[in-house]
Parts: C-alpha cells; sequence; structure tokens
C-alpha cells in the first residue's frame, strides 16, 4: 500500500500528464483456476489485471516482465514446475504452469519487485495433483462443484433431445453394421472407470485423441458407466430425419442437416491436453495430419498445388501466395475464417486473438458457435463471400466497433474455450447421454482395455480413504501405499 500512495503523490506533484504510470502491485487483481488445488488441468492458469495507483486498469501493457511469478513446493529441493507468464497486451496477463510431479502444498508468489501483488502469496493445500496422476474424485458432484461447471449446456440439450432412449445392445449391432464398413469408427465402452475401445474401418489414427481425453477425465472423476461410438471422419455421418431410428454418434463437428452429437473437435481438445507441451497456438495442422495419416487426399492436394503451381488455374485464382505460419496470422488486424473440409478447426485461436473474425455462414459448426452472435464475437459473411469486401470495407470504417467485437469474442475464448470448460463439456456430455441408457454398458467383444500413459517419471499416492471403519482394509492400505507413497 505504502509504495502506491507514494507513487499517487509523486504523480500529483510531478507529472500529471506523463504515461508512464507504474502498475500498483496491491491493486491489481489476481484470479482464476490455477489458485484453487482441486482444479487438476493439464496446464493450471490464473490471471493478472494490472491496475494503476488510482485504481486504473491498464488497457494495454505495462511491460512484458512486470510481474515475476515463482511457483514452487515448500520443504520440496526440486520442483517439477513449468511457468509461462503470457503478455496479453490489454493490460493483462496469463500465468500458467504444468506440473510434472504432485504436491503437498504449492506456494504461488506474483511480485512486481519485491513487492507482492494482489493476496501473493498463494498457499494451495494439497493434495495438488498433475496431470498424469491417478486419484479420480469419486463424487462427480463434487468435481463438477470445483470445477465450476454449469448445470447444463444448451448445445447438449439440442444434440440430445432426439434421443427419447440409448438401446446400447440395438446400436452395438446397427451402428458398426451400417457405417463401421466405409466409414471410421471407435465403439467406446467406459465402465468402472476403465476405457474399452474397438475400431472400424480403415484410417482410424485419431482414436488417440479420445483416447487421451477419456483416460484424463477418468484419472480425475469418477466418470459413469456409458458406452458410445465416435466418428473419426470429418463428416457428420448421421442423415436421418428425427423419428426415423437415429443412431447416436458423437462427432467433432455438427452440421444443420446432420444429427450427430457435437464434441469439442479433436485440434482443441489436443491443445486442452497438451498445453505447453506444444508450442501453444501453433496448430501445426499438416504436420499433425501427416503423422496422424488421415485426410490423405486433402493433404495430397495441397502437397500437389505447391509442388506444380502451374496446375492452378491462376486467371481465375490469382497466383498461388505463400504459406505463413499460424503464428504470422496474428499479425494481421482482420481473420477470416472459411470452411475447409468442414468446419475450420481454427477459430477458437482465431476468437482468442485480439483480431476481429470474419466468419463465413456454414452449415457446419463446433460445439460452441450456437453461442457466438454476428457483430458481437464476430462479423458475418454470407456463405458465397460475396460480402466479403463490403464487410471489410465496413470493419475499416468501423474501427472502434471492429475492435469491440474482438474484445467480445477474446472474452468468449477465456470464458468459455479454456481447459477447465472443455472438461466440463466432456463431462456433462457423457453423463447426460448416459442417462438416456436403458442397459448395462457392457464391454463386447473385441474390445481392448485403453492403458493409462505408463511414462511418467512421478507416480502420485491417492489419499486412502475411510480408512477409520475397517481395520482389516487399513492394515492392508497401509501396507501397501506405505511403501508406494513417492514425492510425500
Ligand atoms: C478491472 O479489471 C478487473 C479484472 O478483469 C475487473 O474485474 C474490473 O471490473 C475492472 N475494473 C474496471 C473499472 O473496469
Ligand atoms: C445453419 O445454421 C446456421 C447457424 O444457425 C445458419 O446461419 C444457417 O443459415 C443455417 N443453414 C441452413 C442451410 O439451414
Amino acid at each position: 500500500m505504502y509504495l502506491c500512495v507514494v507513487a499517487s503523490l509523486l504523480l500529483i506533484v510531478t507529472a500529471r500528464e506523463t504515461e508512464s504510470v507504474s502498475p500498483c502491485p496491491v491493486k491489481s487483481f489476481i484470479w482464476g483456476p490455477g489458485l484453487n488445488p482441486k482444479i487438476v488441468l493439464p496446464a493450471r492458469y490464473f490471471y493478472v489485471q494490472t491496475v494503476d495507483s488510482l485504481g486504473h486498469n491498464f488497457t494495454s501493457s505495462p511491460g512484458e516482465n512486470v510481474f515475476q511469478v515463482k511457483i514452487f513446493a515448500p520443504g520440496e529441493q526440486h520442483s517439477r514446475i513449468w511457468v509461462q507468464v503470457l503478455d496479453r497486451k490489454d493490460g493483462s496477463f496469463i500465468v500458467r504452469y504444468r506440473m510434472y510431479a504432485s504436491y503437498q502444498k504449492l506456494q504461488i508468489e506474483v511480485k512486481v519487485k519485491d513487492v507482492h501483488v494482489a493476496k501473493s502469496p498463494y498457499v494451495l493445500e494439497g493434495p495438488v495433483y498433475h496431470e498424469s496422476c491417478e486419484c479420480p474424485e469419486s463424487r462427480p458432484s463434487e468435481w463438477l462443484r470445483h470445477m465450476k461447471c454449469p448445470k447444463s449446456i444448451p448445445q447438449i440439450q439440442h444434440d440430445l433431445q432426439l434421443f427419447q432412449t440409448v438401446d446400447l445392445d440395438r446400436i452395438a449391432k446397427e451402428i458398426p453394421s451400417r457405417f463401421g464398413q466405409r466409414q471410421s469408427l471407435c465403439h467406446y465402452v467406459i465402465k468402472h472407470n476403465k476405457v474399452y475401445l474397438k475400431t472400424y474401418g480403415e484410417h482410424v489414427g485419431f482414436h488417440i485423441f479420445m483416447d487421451a481425453i477419456l483416460l484424463s477425465l477418468i484419472r480425475k472423476v469418477k466418470m459413469p458407466d456409458v458406452e458410445f461410438f465416435v466418428n473419426l471422419g470429418d463428416w457428420p455421418l448421421e442423415k436421418r430425419n428425427p423419428g426415423k431410428n437415429l443412431h447416436p454418434i458423437f462427432s467433432w463437428c455438427g452440421s444443420n442437416e446432420t444429427r450427430d452429437i457435437v464434441m469439442p473437435t479433436y485440434d482443441l481438445t489436443e491443445s486442452v491436453l497438451e498445453t505447453m507441451g506444444r508450442v501453444s497456438l501453433d496448430m501445426s495442422r499438416f504436420n499433425l495430419l501427416e503423422r496422424k495419416g488421415q485426410s490423405e487426399e486433402r493433404l495430397e492436394l495441397v502437397k500437389l498445388a505447391r509442388q506444380h503451381p502451374h496446375l492452378i488455374d491462376s486467371q481465375l485464382y490469382g497466383p498461388l501466395v505463400k504459406q505463413i505460419s499460424f503464428f504470422d496470422f496474428f499479425k494481421y488486424k482482420y481473420q477470416l475464417n472459411i470452411d475447409g473440409t468442414v468446419a475450420a478447426y481454427r477459430l477458437p485461436y482465431l476468437l482468442a486473438s485480439d483480431s476481429v473474425v470474419l466468419k463465413q455462414d456454414s452449415i457446419y459448426y463446433e460445439h460452441f458457435y450456437n453461442d457466438l452472435r454476428p457483430w458481437m464475437h464476430y462479423i458475418p459473411l454470407k456463405s458465397d463471400l460475396s460480402d466479403l469486401l463490403e464487410k471489410i470495407q465496413w470493419a475499416k470504417e468501423n474501427d472502434e466497433e471492429a475492435k469491440k467485437i474482438a474484445q467480445n469474442a477474446q472474452e468468449f475464448a477465456r470464458s468459455n474455450l479454456m481447459g477447465d470448460h472443455i472438461f466440463c463439456y466432456y463431462f456433462l456430455l457423457f453423463q447426460e447421454y448416459a442417462s438416456l441408457q436403458v442397459n448395462e454398458p457392457k464391454v463386447r467383444d473385441g474390445m481392448e482395455v485403453v492403458e493409462q500413459p505408463k511414462d511418467d517419471l512421478f507416480p502420485c499416492a491417492c489419499p486412502t480413504e475411510l480408512v477409520c471403519c475397517n481395520p482389516l482394509k487399513f492394515l492392508f492400505q497401509w501396507a501397501y501405499h506405505g511403501y508406494q507413497r513417492v514425492g510425500w
């Protein structure tokens, strides 16, 4: 407090008009899920808003290295935690950290020079689990509460309302025979918090994304027993009309013309699971496709076009432009979101940027599109793009409005597309779907267990539950876990 008062006095006495207002540590804000030990995320995060000595929020960067962040486990020699401070250039920062081991206690310090910011230091009373730790919360309602998940999600209600009930024995036969030959499908069962899988079709490499999110969920929370089919292809599959023996199929992309149940895309899901493991926002989509061996055809077309530009009708399309990295997109003020094969899965990243998005109207959508409003979160474009120049002209002439739209979009991404929101979406989706099942999910013929990755260097020990009432169980647990405990 002392520092800020002095600073503001100086300000009044000396240069009232100067722009060199300095951040006031005690008046600044820190908030976010990364301060709650019970919110286990691959990358935990929290926000810092810079406030000046007069109590005004900064609206532009106070300088990249203004805040020093230290995150450590008190009493441990080495804390295996990777911290990243990202300047959002609007006066706020996002601090992300990834833990590689679990700790009994965690301390988070945010300072300006030597002065603590807001209520720093934050002490997180553990256990504070890292991502690979498998200690699921046995009470889903508790997990939902800690995660601050919404009670319901309109898109989920919308997708599931077409299904009064789900007869698992029937779909286990009908879906593979209807789609199993020509499509890439996964048949999943989650039973007693274990994941089982059988794949159908040729290009099934993408199941690793679905496996990864399911394994991550069961590490965090006791999932309902559930049995379902995931479409690994680009296009949604269920084209039948409501009432005509619809089959519930989970897809990454939905459309007005199909009845598939949408989930967050594999790309967004991967970015949540791998945050800080891969370069943030750099989707490397083409590398990804090459690696996973799907959509080869499309990739070939792109390659072909680049190797043989003369094959492209430049009269019609203009000359081929140089490919630019996804990072460099954000040097530009206006971003176009135009469908690829289906919805362009880059929209979340474009919204999160400080550019304004011009979005093509389309029958295709991702799980969150129905919450977006034209002119609020993006500038709408006709599906044939005939109004493109007109809309760009509008944006140029209405700079303030365009900026406001960009800010709304960024705010939307912050409040709806971060890791915690994606975990909530998946959990609520499976919970709602499970309530429609009229028979017990079964581990079917040919299914295999999907194992947790074994490469974790720092295993964790889960607290033993209710040992009080069963001395024999206590003895057993002590005998096992007494030795197994590693780290704390
Ligand atoms: C300043 O930022 C904080 C954090 O985003 C916000 O809660 C608060 O309303 C802002 N204050 C003003 C006056 O805009
Ligand atoms: C599909 O839905 C979008 C979003 O609601 C809408 O803008 C578009 O007009 C619809 N298209 C068709 C063909 O119904």
